[in-house]
């Protein structure tokens, strides 16, 4: 191989491709010739989406809260050929007072953005060990600046962020490229209504999860490691970053706004 050139993806493991985002980046890399094994909890919304998808892809259903289905997954997408490129896309988000999300919310929220991602990452660079490889976290803005009403979601995306820029130190001189990809607030049914009105009510930005994905595939063409989504996200991202004293300052000035929509959320 050339130094600094990768060879193109071939086969891609995607989680939570029959989401909202998941759907969008399963479209943009069918498009570019990439074989997707396609992660989801339903048959019917993953053969919907392999219906409008150009090529030929296999679906895998799994939980991937679950350690033995997590396994499963692997198994069934490696029988027919090495994968590529992991895509840990599966997540969920809450709109919550902090009090009023339940103990067993917290649990399950923490366990698919955080562990799975870990755990099926860990399996993942076992089974390919030595070979080239990509393997893509799905962060958030909110993995960088916390927001009043999202404490465990930022728990869990600062955290995966975490994991993702040591490990990306760790592969440096690898052929693995391990990279973060953070999204700012996108029009998908992980938000609810109460966190859309809110969105509405402080004029913050929303993509559609086409435009997302567009992004996406234009950053991973490239060679960065990281890509934030969003104007003016970027800048609030590093804003955050070095002066959170003057974000929380902004943040305190729209409290009771936002605190107005989590109380809407307790009724929903
Ligand atoms: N939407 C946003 O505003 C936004 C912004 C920044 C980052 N993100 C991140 O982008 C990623 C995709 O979000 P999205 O908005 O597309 O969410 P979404 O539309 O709600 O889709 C979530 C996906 O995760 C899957 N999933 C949920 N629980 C699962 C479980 N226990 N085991 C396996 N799969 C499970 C869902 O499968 P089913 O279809 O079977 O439910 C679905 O495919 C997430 O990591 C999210 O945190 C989203």
């Amino acid at each position: 191989m050339q130094p600094g050139v990768r060879p193109r993806i071939q086969r891609c493991l995607l989680t939570g491709a029959s989401g909202g985002i998941g759907a969008a980046l399963a479209q943009v890399l069918a498009e570019q010739g990439i074989t997707l094994i396609l992660q989801g909890r339903e048959l019917t919304k993953l053969e919907a989406l392999q219906q409008r998808l150009p090529g030929q892809h296999e679906l895998v259903v799994a939980d991937l809260t679950l350690a033995e289905e997590r396994q499963r997954l692997l198994t069934q997408a490696f029988a027919s050929g090495h994968i590529d490129c992991l895509i840990n896309n599966a997540g969920a988000s809450a709109f919550s007072d902090f009090t009023a999300l339940p103990p067993g919310d917290i649990e399950a929220m923490l366990a698919l953005n955080l562990t799975a991602p870990i755990l099926l990452t860990r399996a993942y660079l076992q089974q390919m060990a030595g070979r080239t490889t990509t393997v893509v976290n799905v962060g958030s803005v909110l993995g960088a600046i916390g927001l009043p009403g999202f404490g465990v979601y930022a728990a869990t995306k600062f955290g995966l962020r975490g994991f993702t820029e040591a490990l990306m130190r760790e592969y440096a001189d690898t052929d693995t490229r391990i990279a973060y990809f953070a999204p700012r607030t996108t029009a998908t049914e992980s938000n609810s209504a109460a966190a859309n009105a809110m969105n509405t009510a402080l004029g913050n930005a929303v993509d559609s999860p086409t435009q997302v994905a567009a992004a996406f595939m234009t950053w991973l063409n490239g060679r960065a490691q990281r890509r934030t989504v969003g104007w003016p996200e970027k800048l609030l991202v590093r804003l955050n970053g070095l002066l959170p004293e003057l974000v929380d300052r902004v943040l305190k000035g729209q409290l009771a706004e936002i605190k107005k929509h989590t109380a809407a959320a307790a009724q929903e």
